[in-house]
């Protein structure tokens, strides 16, 4: 597996396959790769024939200095993991390759999917960073196939609204999220969680196994009972969510009731790190995850 730093190396290490009609899939992260990551590697494999990583702490979309300072960086351990994985090519860029000197513009998706959940408590700004930045991307590799995680939900929705409204040929894809043996969502972030804080983020996972557990064993189907439950499980661990809610899951309205899929989405901060999870609630089979 190559890494490769600039568009110009990039774009060169991907004619060849491209003209032998290779199809190319892109897995975009911002390193410190964990198995979820490498579940999204392993589905790009299936998917085409070419496998990208790419590998960017993107400054665009924190919206809080600190957080992005304390971002966990370790290119030499993510490149071998890439690697396993079974990724071809690794592209590393550099802050100025992406965001070279004189850089001013933002794409942007407007309205509920980026005002809202994360938007709400992040600000919109940190999805048009990541909107910029996944542009950015997917026209540097051009990739058939460009992969995400259901982890980040309203992400993966944002990202497959602005993939539609641009006409951007990908074809975005969404990967189960996956979780430790105990329930925790796999984040670059838990590397971060004291032992104590470890137990305690189990918290989110516990709030939405609440939920699907009361909507499947008691039939109940009103989103406030279902919220009361799902924050209830929260107690025990001393975690108060920054927000759980019940919505739609294409375009993230709050609903009344589960009668159809629902997006049960949560964040929460555990001891210095911010979490967020989330499943899909289905009115006849409970959970969907
Ligand atoms: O999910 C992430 O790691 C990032 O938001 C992404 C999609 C790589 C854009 O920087």
């Amino acid at each position: 597996m190559r890494t490769i730093r600039t568009v110009a190396e990039l774009r060169a290490a991907l004619a060849e396959p491209r003209r032998g009609g290779k199809t190319i899939g892109l897995v975009p992260t911002m390193g410190s790769l964990h198995d979820g990551h490498l579940a999204l590697i392993r589905a790009a494999r299936d998917a085409a024939d070419h496998v990208v990583v790419s590998l960017f702490v993107n400054p665009a979309q924190f919206n809080d200095s600190a957080d992005l300072a304390a971002y966990p960086r370790d290119e030499h351990r993510d490149a071998g993991l890439a690697h396993e994985a079974g990724a071809d090519l690794l592209f590393a860029p550099s802050t100025d390759e992406i965001y070279p000197p004189g850089f001013t513009t933002q794409v942007r998706v407007a309205g509920p999917l980026t005002e809202t959940l994360e938007g709400a408590h992040r600000g919109a700004d940190h999805f048009h960073g990541v909107t910029t930045v996944v542009t950015k991307l997917l026209n540097m590799v051009g990739p058939d196939v460009a992969l995400f995680g259901q982890k980040d939900a309203q992400q993966a929705l944002v990202i497959q609204r602005l993939a539609a409204d641009l006409d951007l040929p990908a074809r975005i894809e969404v990967v189960p999220t996956v979780r430790e043996p105990d329930g925790l969502a796999l984040s670059s972030r838990n590397v971060r969680l004291d032992p104590q804080d470890r137990r305690r983020a189990l918290a989110l996972s516990a709030a939405l196994r609440a939920a699907e557990s009361e909507l499947r064993e008691h039939g109940t189907t009103d989103a406030e009972a279902l919220s009361a439950a799902a924050r209830a499980a929260m107690t025990p661990f001393d975690v108060e969510p920054e927000y759980l809610a019940l919505v739609d899951p294409e375009d993230l309205r709050p609903v009344g009731s589960v009668d159809q899929d629902t997006l049960l989405a949560v964040a929460a901060h555990v001891g210095p790190v911010r979490l967020i999870d989330n499943t899909i609630l289905t009115p006849n089979g409970g959970a969907e995850r």
